[in-house]
């Protein structure tokens, strides 16, 4: 019956429709279209749906995914589901003030959820699930009164649920699962119907819904999506500088006495993780170093009284997973010392287990981890000191430049520390975070990788969240970007990513490839499509030969591919740089341009 009368007004239909064109002749598209082209312009790919959306049309209602209100002709409904659509969410959304359903799920979206969308009041279902946003959830979306369904699991959400939310009366499904979500979950208004499948696979949540006491007397009232100011674990200098310019008195002599406390009392849990930056008091516990292989040919009393010593001034680096300091001992031997805050009790069991396993791997081609001490508040790891400094600070920061076999070395060297952990290793390690910053160079510029087995020693939430937010977001394979779960494929990504950054010179996300809405992935296929992937070597680099280069281009190629089934294994890897970059033979990979 419906079809019926559909069959009889399509001619009044097309008729209005008509008309309507015509009047709209000369004039500019509506304003919900404008909104929707600027939502189109964010995008940076797809599966090719947008083309179709014609600026020239009177209004948006024909297009693919969009639905109109027959009389009104505003958008009611934006579905574009599975179309690989990638780029920014426009804020521009929160101008189709009568949209009823967004549904924008499984693509691959990034950034955040536009506040603006909380303008969009007559919104009734929100799906977002399955892409890459990030961010916190915006309060403003409590102010959405109608909205029965929000979906926007499976992100990289971060911050806690804003207590706003609660006050959505009318919602009957609500999942935030899969993100890195923390906080009290808001337990006086709607939310608290919600149970653990809503919530689950999250960082750190808590509340009635999943069984889980917060900890702290802030209750059931989220800190509305702000994300905690002690996340970044680099921002311990910053913040100190920002407490000797405070110039209110009282603040002061709060923070003075909160610190006297601090180093008195050990409450340093309750001021978060990022104030304790005394070496010394991570020892003082009468914790115990541990060496391997006799290693470290020092007492345990030696080590601590030489680490009560450091200070600020001895830091050589810091990342996603801790501090890093020059430890130089008594007879002149040199070590790095790395100082991981813990984040988590309980498993503390685990990590000397795991570390006595990583303390054994010896490889040419890997930092030696010469001992470790589990103190009370912190980590603390010992490794062979590398005079070389790190790859990220050889290709970005010096100003003299690694010249063609210098970088092939490197290259080569990664590889190899890598297939040893893959693959003669018992039980096999899979690093999870290889980027230019853990390739440290010896005196002699020969790579060695390092922490290894410290991402799965962190746990795996810990590891996804780091990585992110350590900025180290363009190395990471789709997959383990969606999922989080890492296998050896996904480190043959980075190690691709890896292989592009040393032949470039500039960091994944670089600035000119994110101009252009892409990353060094992004920049190398589309080079490819116009047949001049050489053009991706960094043009200071001295002493390029074409035929290694090639073969090593069609090496990273493999190994940046999209499904994890046709990237190599390192194994592989390291054969056929063995065999066709390190020592090449003239042929041909595939077409180059005449020249
Ligand atoms: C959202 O609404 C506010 C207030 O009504 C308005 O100032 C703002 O421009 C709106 N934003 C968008 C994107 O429509
Ligand atoms: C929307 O929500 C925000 C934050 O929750 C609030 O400040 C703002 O006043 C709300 N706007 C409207 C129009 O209700
Ligand atoms: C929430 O989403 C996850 C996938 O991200 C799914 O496994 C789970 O069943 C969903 N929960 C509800 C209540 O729909
Ligand atoms: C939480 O506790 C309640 C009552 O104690 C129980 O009915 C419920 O099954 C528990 N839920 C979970 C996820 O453990």
């Amino acid at each position: 019956m419906a079809i019926c009368s559909m069959r009889f007004q399509r001619p009044w239909l097309l008729y209005i429709l008509h008309l309507y064109i015509l009047v709209n002749k000369n004039g500019a598209i509506t304003p919900d279209g404008e909104a929707l082209l600027s939502f189109r312009s964010a995008i940076v790919s797809s599966d090719g749906i947008l083309p179709l959306w014609r600026p020239e049309d009177a209004d948006p209602c024909n297009w693919r995914g969009v639905t109109c209100d027959q009389k009104t002709k505003r958008v009611i409904y934006l579905s574009l589901k599975n179309h690989k659509l990638s780029g920014p969410i426009s804020p521009d959304l929160g101008k189709l003030e009568h949209l009823r359903v967004l549904a924008l799920y499984n693509n691959n979206f990034y950034g955040t959820i536009p506040s603006e969308l909380g303008n969009c009041t007559e919104l009734q279902e929100i799906f977002l699930q399955g892409n890459y946003l990030s961010g916190p959830i915006p309060s403003e979306l409590g102010n959405l009164t109608v909205l029965q369904n929000l979906d926007i699991s499976s992100n990289s959400l971060s911050g806690s649920i804003p207590s706003s939310l609660g006050k959505l009366n009318k919602l009957i499904t609500f999942n935030v699962s899969n993100n890195f979500l923390i906080g009290p979950i808001p337990s006086d208004g709607v939310l608290i119907n919600f149970a653990d499948n809503s919530f689950t696979g999250n960082r750190d949540l808590c509340g009635k819904q999943i069984n889980r006491t917060c900890r702290d007397d802030s209750g059931g009232s989220g800190t509305d999506g702000q994300p905690p100011s002690g996340q970044n674990q680099g921002g311990k200098k910053k913040y100190s500088g920002r407490l000797l310019i405070s110039t209110s008195a009282t603040i002061g002599a709060l923070l003075l006495v909160a610190l006297m406390c601090f180093w008195g009392c050990f409450l340093y849990k309750k001021f978060g993780k990022n104030e304790s930056n005394s070496i010394a008091m991570d020892v003082s516990g009468g914790a115990s170093i541990v060496m391997f292989h006799g290693d470290l040919p020092y007492s345990s009393k030696d080590i601590i009284k030489k680490l009560e010593t450091l200070t600020e001034e001895h830091v050589i680096g810091s990342g996603g997973f801790g501090t890093v300091y020059k430890l130089e001992m008594d007879d002149g031997s040199i070590f790095a010392l790395k100082r991981i805050v813990k984040m988590d009790d309980g498993f503390d069991r685990f990590f000397e287990r795991e570390l006595e396993i990583l303390g054994s791997i010896k490889h040419r081609y890997l930092v030696n981890l010469r001992g470790y001490c589990n103190s009370p508040t912190s980590k603390l790891l010992i490794y062979d000191f590398l005079s070389g400094g790190s790859l990220d600070e050889a290709l970005h920061e010096r100003s003299e430049q690694l010249d063609w076999d210098a970088r092939l070395t490197v290259i080569m060297g990664a590889a190899k520390g890598l297939a040893y952990l893959h693959h003669d290793c018992s039980p096999r390690i899979i690093h999870r975070d290889i980027k230019s910053s853990n390739i440290l160079l010896d005196g002699n510029l020969e790579a060695r990788v390092t922490d290894f087995g410290l991402a799965k020693l962190l746990g795996d939430g810990e590891s996804h969240i780091t990585t992110i937010v350590a900025g180290t977001f363009g190395y990471l394979a789709p997959e383990y970007m969606q999922s989080g779960r890492a296998t050896e494929k996904t480190d043959v990504y980075s190690f691709g990513v890896l292989v592009l950054e040393v032949l470039s010179g500039k960091r994944p996300t670089d600035a000119s490839f994110i101009e252009k809405g892409l990353n060094i992935v992004g920049w190398l296929n589309f080079l490819i499509t116009e047949n001049r992937p050489r053009e991706i070597v960094d043009p200071n680099c001295e002493g390029v030969q074409v035929e290694s280069l090639d073969a090593l281009l069609s090496v990273a190629i493999q190994c940046v591919s999209s499904s994890p089934e046709d990237r190599p294994t390192m194994h592989r890897v390291v054969q056929v740089l063995e065999s066709e970059v390190m020592t090449p033979c003239p042929s041909d990979f595939y077409d180059t341009n005449s020249d």
